[in-house]
C-alpha cells in the first residue's frame, strides 16, 4: 500500500468533488471456481484500491461527504478462520493503514444505509460488475439485483473518472514497475520462440513472471500465431517456421497497476519480405501516432492519423487504393484495422472500463461514432497531462471479414480484393506501447522493448 496520506488525500478530493451524500465503495469478495473453498485468484476492486488501498476480500468502504467522515467495514477473523488462513490484520488495523479511524463489523453497513434512507439522504454508488456485489446491493437497498445498475450515480462516476484519470508520480512509478515485468515477458518470448514448440510453453512461462515479480497478469495473455484474432486466448498451437507470433500481455505491479504491451515477431527470427512490409506499416503508424500526443490533442484524431498511415502504407503495397483521407473517413481501413488505437491504463488495464467506457473516453464535446471500426475506439477525448494511454495499431487479415466485405462489394473503390485474397493466411500484426501525457508532449513509459525490424530480428535469433 501507499502511505495512509495518499488515501486520505484521495478521499478528501472526492468529497470536495461530490460535495454531499453517502458514497458506497464495496471491495470484492472471493469467488468460487469449482467448489466454495477453491477460489479464483482474488482481485480487489480498483476503485476500492484507489480510495482505501486494502487488498483484502470482504471489505466495504463508506465516504460520508455530508459529515466529513470515512468508514471501513469488514468481519474480523475468528479462530476457526485463523486455523486455516493464519493470523490476519484486524479491520481496525486495516483502517489505520488507509487513515481511517471509524471501522466496524460488516453488518453495520446495513444500519448506516437504513439510517441514511430514513433521513432522506442521497446515496451514491458506482456500477457493479460482479454478481456478488449486485446481490449485496440488492439486499442493502431493497432493489432487484438485475436492476441495481439502473440506480448508479452518474455524478459519482464522473467524479471518480476525473480523479483516477490523472496519474500521480507514485502511480506512474507503479506502472513503470509493471512495465519492468513486461520487458522480461517480451524479451523472454522473443529469445525463446522457435519452430517446433507450443505457444503455451512461452505463455506459461511469461505468466509465471507476472507472479514472481508482481501481482499476476493484468489480463489473460494473448500469445498466438493467429494474431488476426484480436483477443486470442488459445495457446495450443505448435509454432512453425514462417509464423508470426503476436504477444499482447501485461502484468500488475505489487500495488496492482497495469502494463499492456504488444510485440509481433517471426517465430524463426527472420521476417519474410511480405511480413516485413506489413510490419513496417504498423510500426510507422504507431510511431506517427505517438509523435503527435500532447495535451489538447483529441485521441480520436491520433487514431485517425494512425488509420491514415495504415491506409497509405497498404495503398503503397497495392492492397488499398483511392484517396487516403476519403478511405479513412468512409471507414474502409477498418477491414484491416478494425479496433481502436488504445485505452487508458492504470489500476485496470482498460482503466475504469467497469464505470462505463463512454464516461472515461468520451464527453459532451465528443460522442462515440457508430461507424464500424471507429465505434470500437475506447478513448477519443482530449489528452491531458497525467493521462496514460496505450497506443496499439494493428493490421489483420481476418478471412471471414474479408469474405463478407468482398461478397457485399464493400468499399471496392478503396480495397483491392484480388490482392487481399493473397494475404488471407497472413495472420495479424499489432505493436503496443504505454504512453504518459506530460506538460509539453508525452513520454513512452518503461524500458524500450525492441520493435524496429532490425532490433526484433536481432533479439529473436
Ligand atoms: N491488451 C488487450 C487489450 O488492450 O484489449
Ligand atoms: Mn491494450
Amino acid at each position: 500500500m501507499f502511505s495512509s496520506k495518499t488515501y486520505i488525500q484521495r478521499r478528501n478530493i472526492l468529497r470536495k468533488k461530490m460535495k454531499s451524500g453517502l458514497l458506497l465503495i464495496p471491495g470484492n469478495v472471493e469467488i468460487p471456481m469449482n467448489y466454495p473453498a477453491n477460489t479464483y485468484r482474488f482481485r480487489q476492486d480498483s476503485t476500492f484500491l484507489y480510495y482505501f488501498g486494502n487488498d483484502v476480500p470482504g471489505l466495504f468502504g463508506i465516504i460520508d461527504a455530508d459529515n466529513n467522515e470515512d468508514m471501513l467495514f469488514g468481519n474480523d477473523f475468528e479462530v476457526d478462520d485463523i486455523i486455516w488462513m493464519g493470523n490476519q490484520p484486524t479491520i481496525k488495523a486495516l483502517g489505520g493503514k488507509s487513515g481511517i479511524r471509524k471501522t466496524g463489523n460488516l453488518n453495520k453497513v446495513q444500519e448506516i444505509i437504513k439510517d441514511a434512507i430514513n433521513k432522506g439522504r442521497v446515496i451514491h454508488f458506482l456500477p457493479q460488475y460482479s454478481a456478488e456485489n449486485k446481490i449485496m446491493f440488492s439486499k442493502l437497498l431493497g432493489i432487484k439485483a438485475e436492476a441495481v445498475n439502473d440506480y448508479k450515480s452518474v455524478p459519482f462516476i464522473k467524479a471518480v473518472v476525473s480523479q483516477r484519470s490523472v496519474k500521480s508520480n507514485e502511480e506512474i512509478r507503479e506502472i513503470e514497475k509493471a512495465l519492468d515485468i513486461s520487458y522480461e515477458m517480451h524479451t523472454y518470448a522473443m529469445f525463446t520462440a522457435r519452430p517446433g514448440i507450443y505457444e503455451r510453453e512461452i505463455s506459461g512461462t511469461i505468466d509465471g513472471f507476472t507472479y514472481s515479480m508482481g501481482k499476476g497478469n493484468s489480463f489473460p495473455t494473448i500469445l498466438s500465431v493467429h494474431g488476426e484474432t484480436l483477443h486470442n486466448h488459445h495457446h495450443g498451437n505448435l509454432m512453425k517456421s514462417g509464423n508470426l507470433l503476436v504477444n499482447d500481455s501485461g502484468a500488475e505491479s505489487l500495488e496492482h497497476y497495469a502494463s499492456d504491451i504488444t510485440r509481433t515477431f517471426p517465430v524463426n527470427g527472420k521476417f519474410t519480405q511480405k511480413q516485413k512490409e506489413i510490419y513496417q506499416v504498423v510500426l510507422d503508424s504507431q510511431l506517427a501516432a505517438i509523435d503527435t500526443m500532447k495535451p489538447g490533442v483529441k485521441y480520436r484524431d491520433v487514431h485517425l492519423l494512425a488509420a491514415k498511415v495504415i491506409t497509405a502504407g497498404l495503398k503503397n503495397l497495392g492492397l488499398m487504393r483511392g484517396d487516403v483521407k476519403e478511405a479513412v473517413s468512409n471507414g474502409a481501413h477498418a477491414l484491416f484495422f478494425p479496433h481502436g488505437l488504445g485505452h487508458m491504463l492504470g489500476l485496470d488495464v482498460h482503466d475504469m472500463e467497469g464505470l462505463g467506457e463512454n464516461y472515461v473516453g468520451y464527453n459532451d464535446k465528443i460522442k462515440r461514432s457508430t461507424q464500424f471500426g471507429l465505434a470500437y475506439l475506447r478513448f477519443a477525448k482530449e489528452l491531458e497531462p497525467g493521462f496514460v494511454l496505450t497506443v496499439e495499431p494493428g493490421i489483420y487479415f481476418i478471412p471471414q471479414l474479408i469474405d463478407l466485405w468482398k461478397s457485399e462489394k464493400k468499399h471496392t473503390e478503396f480495397i483491392n480484393y484480388s490482392k487481399v485474397e493473397k494475404y488471407k493466411d497472413f495472420g495479424g500484426i499489432r505493436i503496443e506501447d504505454d504512453v504518459l501525457i506530460i506538460q509539453n508532449g508525452h513520454r513512452v513509459l518503461g524500458k524500450a522493448i525492441p520493435k524496429l525490424v532490425h532490433d526484433v530480428e536481432e533479439i529473436c535469433t
